[in-house]
């Protein structure tokens, strides 16, 4: 997929900006605050209809208007054109249109121009709770498969259901109705997470060793209760817990992804350049399934680069992500002379934009 052109209108602190790029690396320097990032979400908002960084759609808007608007125009890798223009008013809120003609549900639209952020905000799938962990597989998985996002929605609303249920200390047969949902479902999702990340786990080992030059081995693991146990008879066992707690203890909710480095795990034991290694190592993954999945180069994104690593991987970032491989990359820098370097060095041809206060001008080579 090809974004050739971005036009954007009150989107942060981007009054009105028209960039064009090009099919292969495309650059944006500029000082910290200048809109680098933002132009990335612009990118991100048209494929996912919403902002990488948890951003509300009010909160685009930039102060002081009342709408924002962002238009891709794209051309698929068999060359068809596409026009997506994504956006928000405070009266008339969110539309999203696909070639003039505004879609139903935002979520038919997911899948279409798909996209890959690698961004310093990864970090919480390392340091925060296994439920940012869980979030990023449900949304990679719900993003290829709809059958599994039509399962989690159904999961969660049983699981909703049971646990108002427990407060009021229900009988066991009203409970196990409720269980029975609840293993239709989950055994569902349990089975679709566990293929993914056995998918995933050889990709991430792959790119970590090219990152790394072949210095470490890092490993992933979907850790749940369902991989030893049927579900139903993990929520049997949990259900004088669930009673005493009054919630559900056991569940696929309760899953979590594993990660390591040589044997011990990232978070304690990996180095700051280590674990955001292995972050891109993910993300590359994630990127190499969902182009099988769509059919279609994802636009890689990388917001950022330096973010925690050393010159020599992010060189060899740069040669991995300029194989044929990969299409489309933005790439964000603060520093323009060390980014053309590396650039050069790895012998990519690049188009360089320069960032000041929310304008993007295009550089003169
Ligand atoms: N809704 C908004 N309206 C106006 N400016 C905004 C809005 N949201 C964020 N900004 C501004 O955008 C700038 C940050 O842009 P960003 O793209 O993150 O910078 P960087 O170039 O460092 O990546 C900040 O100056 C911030 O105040
Ligand atoms: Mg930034």
């Amino acid at each position: 997929m090809l974004l050739k052109k971005l036009s954007l209108l009150n989107f942060k602190n981007i009054a009105e900006s028209e960039l064009r790029f090009g099919n292969g690396i495309n650059c944006l320097v500029g000082d910290n605050g200048t809109g680098k990032t933002n132009v990335i979400d612009a990118v991100y908002y048209l494929s996912m209809c919403k902002s990488a960084f948890g951003m509300t759609d009010g909160q685009t808007i930039r102060h002081g208007a009342d709408f924002f608007l962002a238009e891709g125009l794209y051309a698929t890798d068999n060359d068809r054109q596409e026009q997506v223009v994504c956006s928000f008013s405070r009266k008339g809120g969110k539309v999203l249109k696909r070639n003039g003609k505004e879609y139903e549900r935002l979520s038919d639209h997911v899948g279409l121009i798909p996209s890959v952020i690698v961004s310093p905000a990864d970090s919480i799938l390392i340091s925060d709770a296994a439920d940012e962990r869980r979030r990023f597989l449900n949304a990679f998985l719900s993003t290829i498969d709809r059958g599994y996002m039509t399962a989690l929605i159904r999961y969660n609303a049983v699981l909703a259901e049971r646990n108002r249920l427990l407060k009021m200390q229900p009988d066991e047969v009203m409970l196990s109705i409720y269980d029975a949902q609840l293993v239709e479902h989950g055994e569902k999702i349990h089975a679709r997470r566990r293929e993914q990340v056995e998918e995933l786990q050889p990709l991430v080992a792959q790119y970590y060793r090219l990152l790394s030059e072949d210095r470490e081995q890092v490993e992933l693991h979907y850790k749940s209760e369902l991989n030893e146990r049927p579900f139903a008879e993990v929520l049997r066992e949990a259900r004088q817990k669930d009673y005493a707690n009054e919630f559900t203890t056991a569940g696929i909710h309760r899953d979590d992804l594993v990660l390591k480095i040589g044997g011990y795990p990232l978070r304690k034991y990996g180095s700051q350049g280590q674990q955001k290694s292995f972050l891109i190592a993910l993300k590359l993954a994630q990127y190499t399934i969902l182009g099988r999945a769509c059919g279609e180069k994802p636009i890689l994104l990388l917001d950022d680069l330096f973010d925690k690593l050393d010159a020599g991987r992010v060189e060899q970032l740069i040669r991995l992500v300029s194989s044929d491989t990969f299409g489309q990359i933005l790439i964000t820098d603060c520093n323009p002379t060390r980014l053309s370097r590396i650039l050069e060095r790895a012998g990519s041809t690049y188009i360089l934009y320069y960032m000041a206060d929310g304008q993007a001008t295009l550089a003169e080579k």
